[in-house]
């Protein structure tokens, strides 16, 4: 986690990097600072809590130059203040240092250090860098860099910037991202694109290890023997308008609502001719015995869903884990197994850490991956795109959505490649995935009674959610959406499990929210619903009219609902339109957002940044 940002050009830096830390924010928000070189000196600002802290800050500290570092913390090593903030400097003021990512032998380098007489000024892991970097500092900084590199261990994007070569920033990275922006008037280092985007789409993507050069007139790429790289700048196609708020009063809520076209557009990648199509199609699929899926959260929800759909299609073990748990848990994986991993950021540590681990074992990895040439899309043996453009809400809605999407298409083709559905029900199946977005759509007519009943729960202590099957794994993300942006505790579980311990949570007035599209299986969720009712639970059920015969789609406020519960029903109804229960996940999941949403916005939540949380878990 943690954001930074580099300029150095003919324009004055300040503003160009307070801009582009606001765009990194979701990244890490405990604090920020920012660091000048002008006139022979650095010019340091840090500030605990939120950039606007920053800003302030800065407001009253007229700062000028034209080179610059930037940071945004998620703190990992010592606590949120203005002293562990970024940029760090050397003790003689000579070398400032941004880092995101985390330093795992500083201990003993520190410990060096300080017997060199060194005084570090705060508890970070990152001091240690530029204390080393001093430490090292011969009137070379890439030399120094190379030094820094050799002697350091963990993950990490740096900048650094140095007092006896003013024109110039260098950064380095080694398993956390780091991009390289270039204009004509000046260029940039980044954690991610659109921190840069409204100064330029030109961008170069470091690998690990590659350091970079950049003065106002150019960037120089160059490995550890400090050889030439050659690189050409990419085009950014996506505009900065599609990573901003677009008159939504928050993120999440205009990400939910940008659910229909991201559908839309993912479903079209993998359809023939799609982006996607020429990648799966490359796919020996009849030479994979397993598959595994691996990811991290929401993402691995994601995947929970896939094991039902590729399963029941194409007939294939398909086993999901953690890539937390996967990536120390020596699995029993070979060249016969295709891990397929999930990440929209594509940056995740625990999930880069599993698809190496995945490929050491000589097994494929398919990775489905948000964003363009991120670590895992760049790793993977086959990467597809989800079509979801800048998710900046904290908590995932869009790109989930199009993992779901994503994995349906896959589970069909390969259902198809290895004989298990004829031509005709491939198509009838992706016809009916096809008609997902305008599903979708429909929903949007229950906001208001979502809204409604939200206000009813809000003060709730805990909330349980249950499901069966493919419910289940719906009701997981359905869990963790609430928990994350409301701070309400909430846990998932299969309803046929409640009885077995959960159910003694269950008190007066407890919401338990049941899913239950799987017509087969909704007189089994119907008698978990009577249990816990039977024990003083309300009920939210999420439905639909297969599974619950007239349940009907109801609009309106849900306020006759309402009226209905308090006169003893006890139970509230969201309907959903009837689709293959393979896919109704992607419907139920909307709801639940939507709930999530509103029970977070009735809490007066700071619902786009959750506490405690990262859009990018750089750490492990
Ligand atoms: C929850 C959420 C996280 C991510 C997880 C994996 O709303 O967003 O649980 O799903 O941190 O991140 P990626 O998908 O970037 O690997």
């Amino acid at each position: 986690m943690c954001g930074i940002i580099g300029y150095v050009g003919k324009n004055e830096a300040a503003p160009i990097i307070l801009d582009g830390l606001k765009r990194l924010e979701y990244r890490g928000y405990d604090s920020a600072g920012i660091a000048l070189y002008k006139d022979g000196r650095f010019h340091v600002v840090k500030q605990k809590g939120r950039l606007e802290a920053l800003r302030a800050a800065v407001g009253d500290t007229p700062l000028a130059g034209r080179i610059g570092i930037g940071h945004t913390r998620w703190a990992t090593h010592g606590e949120p203040s203005d002293v562990n903030s970024h940029p760090h400097l050397g003790a003689k003021s000579r070398i400032a240092i941004v880092h995101n990512g985390i330093i795992e032998n500083y201990r003993a380098l520190r410990a060096f250090l300080e017997s060199k007489g060194v005084v570090f000024s705060s508890e970070t892991d990152s001091e240690t860098v530029a204390q080393l970097a001093e430490y090292y500092y011969r009137g070379d900084l890439m030399d120094t860099v190379v030094k820094v590199v050799n002697a350091i261990e963990g993950y990490y994007a740096l900048g650094f910037m140095c007092l006896d070569e003013p024109d110039r920033l260098i950064a380095v990275k080694k398993d956390n991202p780091l991009i390289v922006g270039v204009s004509k008037d000046g260029n940039f280092i980044a954690s991610d694109v659109p921190a840069i985007l409204s100064h330029t789409n030109q961008v170069c993507y470091l690998a690990d290890r590659e350091i970079v050069v950049l003065d106002a007139d150019g960037v120089a790429f160059y490995n550890m023997d400090r050889e030439r790289l050659e690189k050409s700048p990419e085009t950014i196609t996506w505009s900065l308008g599609s990573a901003e708020k677009g008159g939504y009063e928050h993120f999440m809520y205009k990400e939910i609502m940008e659910q229909p076209r991201v559908l839309r557009d993912t479903i079209r990648s993998a359809l023939p001719d799609g982006s996607n199509a020429a990648v799966l199609d490359s796919l020996d699929v009849a030479s994979f015995d397993k598959i595994l899926i691996t990811a991290c959260g929401s993402a691995y929800n994601a995947g929970s869903v896939g094991k039902y759909v590729f399963e029941s299609l194409c007939r294939i073990p398909v086993d999901v884990d953690l890539a937390s748990e996967f990536r120390y848990r020596d699995a029993l994986i070979d060249a016969r197994t295709l891990v397929i991993l999930i990440s929209q950021s594509g940056e995740t540590t625990d999930s880069i850490a599993a698809m190496r681990e995945a490929k050491s074992k000589g097994a494929k990895v398919l990775a489905i991956v948000n964003v363009v040439g991120s670590t895992i899309s760049r790793e993977a043996d086959y990467t597809v795109y989800t079509l979801a453009g800048p998710e900046i809400a904290v908590a995932t809605t869009k790109a989930f959505s199009a993992q779901l999407a994503l994995l349906y298409l896959i589970a069909v083709r390969f259902a198809r490649a290895l004989g298990k559905l004829t031509a005709p029900e491939a198509e009838a199946l992706v016809g009916e995935i096809s008609e997902l977005p305008t599903h979708v759509e429909a929903l949007f007519a229950q906001i208001d009674r979502v809204q409604y009943y939200a206000t009813t729960c809000f003060n709730s202590k805990s909330i349980f959610f249950i499901g069966r099957n493919i419910d289940y794994a719906i009701a997981m993300e359905g869990s963790l959406k609430l928990k994350e942006i409301s701070y309400i505790h909430s846990e998932a579980y299969a309803g046929g499990e409640l009885k077995h311990g959960t159910i003694s949570l269950i008190e007066d007035n407890t919401l338990v929210v049941a899913i239950s599209c799987c017509k087969r299986l909704a007189p089994k969720i119907e008698s978990n619903i009577v249990q816990v009712v039977s024990r003083g639970a309300r009920v939210l059920l999420i439905t639909n009219d297969g599974a619950n015969p007239g349940a009907g789609l109801e609009t309106g406020t849900g306020a006759e609902s309402a009226a209905e519960e308090a006169a003893g029903a006890r139970q509230f109804t969201l309907t959903e339109p009837t689709v293959n229960e393979l896919f109704s996940p992607s419907l139920s999941v909307v709801l639940l957002q939507l709930f999530s949403y509103y029970v977070a916005a009735n809490k007066g939540c700071d619902i786009d940044k959750p506490r405690n949380l990262a859009k990018s878990v750089t750490v492990e």
